[in-house]
């Protein structure tokens, strides 16, 4: 366990720390800082404040914003600003608000960059959140869904009967076999207790633990690793091969376990950490019926207090004397004109750099240096839910080494005839490979990828399916941004948006510590709202 090559008196409490963390993979290391009481606290959410932003003053009259786009962030830009009197427009380009937050249904067509068409079959009451699927607990975004009255239910993100499924030679014997997430963590964890167990009898810990230390610490370790006289040898935890029942039917424990070597050649510990994660952890939430009830719900709360313009493509945005001009084409391709006081632009990155304005050339290169994240999902609608009904799977996500990465199960319609499986998502090179082909190709990879894991029923219970490509799909570009870093650091370009240019101010989750959620869309927004108000009060 530790490096005995090491002086014992160099041997910190990091080194043990990491070497528990290379030979048990991160969770055990985690379970160990935990017994150890080296958990930071966690960075608690802000408070937040739902009136306006605090210190926001009154709109005076004929102060008038145009907000560009009504995503979460334009949407809660307008939401804001109205609560205090703005006179606030929208100028959406799309025929629906929510931008990203894009809940797809039977009957609705979506064309991408590429000009190819798909239209969605989904029966009622079935839905793929094609964009965000997943809240937690401590995102601005809940509050919101409280103030709006979005009703939530639980998001599945970690479910221990899902499958972990990696191919490859270097995986070793468990190549090619699903194992449930269940079995391998009892597995993992029950090695690296015993051998960390073992390091602590042996005395390898003595310059680190006390007496009373290391038997807290083996006490922790039966108990995590299910370790029988400091061994571990498979427990009900892996799960069973005939069920415990009634009468004599006692069960059939699933044993043995894996060796130790095949886990760790499996390298499915090393998806463990996910659900550490201050974002992903559970619980996790969804609201009822499709994630887009939180942009209806903002829409409805600003309908008749503001101007929403649907199908309007800004072709211009220019800082004037004493406010902003903006040029949009309206669904008949009709050039239009608006001037107001501030702007409040939405529009990704990638896509505002190629829109004709008088920005100053930084800000413009600015606009450049984020770089636009390539992802995918394909919602595949079944006829029979057989991953409840055969694989006893109620929610919750599979992983995979495979071009799929990922596959979810529904956590809405429980026990109903038909679901909607999301067949992969994915991001970078495996969104890439999906987003290059053609919808059936898309549907033909992710069933070829799915059918390893679930089997015959994984293709012939298909009805139909509908996939997007963030990076090919209009006004979007890219699922999200990410931030080149320097010295740890995001770059100046970063710092610069997040300044209004003259009268235009920036917003969106890229220009946030929350990229790819919506809480950063919430959050700039709210910003931005507050620096016009101080600006207006000033
Ligand atoms: N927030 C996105 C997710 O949870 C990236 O997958």
């Amino acid at each position: 366990m530790s490096d005995k090559s090491k002086p014992q008196t160099d041997y910190t409490r990091r080194d043990f720390l990491m070497d528990i963390g290379k030979t048990g993979g991160i969770a055990a290391m985690y379970g160990t800082m935990g017994a150890l009481g080296l958990f930071a606290p966690p960075a608690g959410a802000k408070p937040v404040n739902f009136a306006p932003p605090a210190g926001l003053p009154r709109g005076k009259k004929g102060n008038r914003i145009i907000v560009i786009g009504a995503g979460i962030a334009g949407l809660t830009a307008a939401y804001e600003l109205i609560k205090v009197g703005y006179d606030v427009t929208i100028l959406e380009s799309r025929d629906r608000v929510g931008g990203r937050n894009w809940t797809v249904r039977g009957g609705e067509s979506e064309t991408e960059t590429d000009g190819v068409t798909q239209t969605c079959k989904f029966d009622r009451d079935q839905y793929m959140n094609c964009g965000p699927a997943r809240l937690p607990q401590h995102h601005v975004t809940i509050d919101y869904c409280r103030e709006l009255g979005v009703p939530l239910e639980i998001f599945t993100n970690q479910n221990a009967d899902a499958y972990y499924y990696n191919e490859g030679p270097q995986f070793g014997n468990l190549s090619g076999v699903p194992v449930r997430h269940r079995t391998a963590k009892a597995d993992i964890y029950g090695y690296m207790s015993e051998l960390l167990s073992k390091a602590t009898n042996q005395g390898a810990l003595n310059e680190d633990l006390t007496t009373s230390d290391k038997e807290l610490l083996i006490t922790f370790l039966n108990s995590f690793g299910n370790l029988q006289s400091g061994k571990y040898n498979g427990s009900t935890r892996r799960g069973y091969k005939v069920s415990p029942g009634a009468g004599d039917q006692r069960g059939e424990v699933d044993l043995p376990p894996y060796e130790l070597s095949e886990m760790l050649q499996s390298r499915f510990g090393l998806n463990f950490a996910f659900e550490f994660g201050w974002d992903q952890a559970m619980l996790m939430f969804q609201p009822v019926g499709g994630m887009d009830a939180i942009p209806k719900a903002l829409e409805r709360a600003i309908r008749n207090k503001t101007k929403l313009i649907y199908n309007a493509n800004v072709a211009g945005i220019y800082n004037t004397s004493n406010g902003v001009q903006v040029i949009y084409e309206d669904k008949s391709r009709v050039a239009k004109q608006l001037e107001a006081d501030f702007c409040i632009c939405t529009i990704p990155p990638q896509i505002l750099k190629r829109i004709p304005s008088n920005f100053s050339p930084e800000v413009v290169d600015a606009l450049g240096v984020p770089n636009p994240t390539s992802t995918g999902k394909i919602g595949l609608q079944y006829k029979r839910r057989f991953w409840e009904e055969d694989d006893k799977i109620m929610g919750g996500i599979t992983n995979t080494n495979t071009n799929v990465s990922t596959i979810w199960y529904p956590s809405y319609g429980y026990l109903g005839k038909k679901g909607v499986v999301v067949g992969y998502y994915n991001f970078g090179g495996n969104a890439n490979f999906y987003s290059n082909l053609d919808p059936a190709e898309r549907q033909e990879q992710a069933l070829l990828q799915g059918e390893k894991i679930h089997g015959s029923s994984y293709r012939s219970e298909l009805e139909n399916s509908f996939s997007v490509s963030w990076i090919k799909t209009q006004f979007s570009e890219g699922g999200w941004v990410g931030w080149p870093t320097s010295g740890g650091q995001r770059v100046p370009a970063y710092d610069l948006l997040n300044q209004p240019e003259g009268n235009v101010y920036f917003a969106g989750d890229h220009l946030s510590y929350y990229i790819a959620w919506q809480a950063g869309a919430f959050d700039s927004a709210r910003k931005v709202v507050m620096e016009i108000g101080q600006r207006v009060g000033a």
